[in-house]
């Protein structure tokens, strides 16, 4: 029999610790800097959990960070800091999340990947190199050739090996992917490892992909959110379906098959994240929420323009004074919201080529940043980016907690 839509999907024993902590919120995890192994903690210690983002880092550095970030939570309740000490409960109540590198993508159609499209995809590419010069010349900043930025999918194979070994090593709580589905194997094996595995998707049918394939949970992320869409298919344009109403899709779609939903995008408030637990998830995730906080390794420009957008003096919204965010391919080729810049419209119609034109485009918005030129940076925040505090994480998870 299908639940009620308003019933949470049961949680697995092994999940509970990650996704149902005494406080039903999650800080988000941030690529780039922000979701640090402190920011992670300090949630976990006022009630929350967490997961680290293992995105744009190496194997090695993950390790680093889950090794942190399990010293800072060891000594609590009591457990002793010993490396062969049983972990502490705070100790397991965090994931970490990888990128699903195009060569381990199964949602990417095979059309896509005939020699004739991956032609047609590097010459876009190089076409929209020609485009980044003049910036580039002006900025005074390399620009790499297009030839360079190219993929190569036995690399991203290997890469994604080697995290998926450091997650058996390490024995993670859970592990969440996002930019793509995994072939039902690597779920299969991860769940040997004891180790539950979702997926970060955006519409129904995602859902039901990822839960074909051995998702035991799922991230759900609405068009609200900052930072990059979680699209399983990176060519397909995201959906706009608020993220209330695809959480009761969500519920209504799979029915029995049903697995703990985790709410993602624009939450900034504990009523927000109350009709959110009404509506079916097991718990809420905020990314942007936690930008500002000194624990969150947000860069210097991020802050800057948060700050701008919290004071109304920049980045507002003409109708209505909210932030003005937008979703864009700009700056990485993948759809994701920022705050809105002129970069954005002037290069709106970048290819769907992600990681190349993150590659193309990273050393221009590394000087800018060095610069404080915040119109040639990416500045991911989601819709309710004027409606963040720049306090401690835990006074923030405390904004979160519904009945606070
Ligand atoms: C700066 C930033 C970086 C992000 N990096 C990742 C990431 O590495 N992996 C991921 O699954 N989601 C990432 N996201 C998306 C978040 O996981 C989450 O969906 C989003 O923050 C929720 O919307 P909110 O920012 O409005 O709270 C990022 C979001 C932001 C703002």
């Amino acid at each position: 029999m299908t639940p009620p839509p308003s019933r949470p999907a049961p949680c697995p024993a092994a999940l509970d610790a990650v996704l149902a902590p005494p406080v039903p919120v999650l800080v988000a995890p941030m690529a780039g800097g922000p979701t640090t192994p402190e920011l992670v903690a300090a949630v976990v210690r006022a009630g929350g959990g967490g997961f680290l983002a293992g995105g744009m880092r190496t194997p090695d550095e993950v390790r680093e960070q889950v090794d942190r970030l399990r010293a800072l939570l060891a000594d609590d309740d009591g457990a002793p800091a010993a490396t062969d000490a049983p972990a502490s409960p705070l100790a397991t109540r965090f994931g970490v999340n990888l990128f699903v590198p195009d060569a381990v993508n199964t949602a990417i159609p095979d059309a896509a990947r005939t020699p004739g499209a991956l032609a047609a995809r590097a010459e876009a590419v190089a076409a929209h190199r020609e485009r980044l010069t003049a910036l580039a010349r002006d900025l005074d900043a390399p620009l790499p050739a297009a030839e360079d930025v190219t993929p190569d999918p036995a690399a991203e194979r290997e890469g994604f090996e080697a995290f998926l070994a450091a997650a058996e090593e390490q024995a993670w709580p859970a592990v969440s992917f996002t930019f793509g589905l995994p072939e039902a194997a690597v779920f299969a094996r991860l769940a040997a490892a004891g180790i539950p595995a979702g997926v970060t998707v955006t519409s129904a049918a995602e859902a039901r992909a990822a839960v074909g394939n051995g998702a035991v949970f799922l991230v759900v992320q609405g068009p609200e959110a900052g930072g990059h869409r979680g699209t399983l298919d990176p060519a397909a344009r995201p959906g706009i379906t608020d993220l209330r109403t695809l959480l009761s899709e969500m519920r209504r779609t799979l029915g029995a098959a049903s697995v703990p939903l985790v709410a993602a995008g624009g939450v900034t408030d504990a009523a927000q994240v109350a009709r959110l637990l009404a509506t079916g998830a097991t718990a809420v995730s905020a990314g942007t929420a936690f930008l500002l906080t000194p624990e969150a390794g947000t860069s210097a420009v991020h802050r800057t323009a948060l700050r701008q957008t919290v004071a109304g003096a920049a980045f507002a919204h003409p109708d209505d004074g909210g932030a003005a965010t937008a979703v864009t391919r700009a700056f990485t080729g993948r759809w994701a919201r920022s705050l809105v810049t002129p970069f954005m419209d002037e290069f709106a119609d970048a290819p769907a080529a992600y990681p190349e034109v993150n590659a193309l485009t990273g050393p221009l918005r590394r000087v800018a940043a060095e610069r404080g030129d915040l119109e040639h940076v990416h500045l991911w925040a989601g819709t309710g980016a004027h409606r963040i505090a720049e306090r401690d994480a835990a006074v923030v998870l405390a904004a979160l907690t519904p009945g606070e």
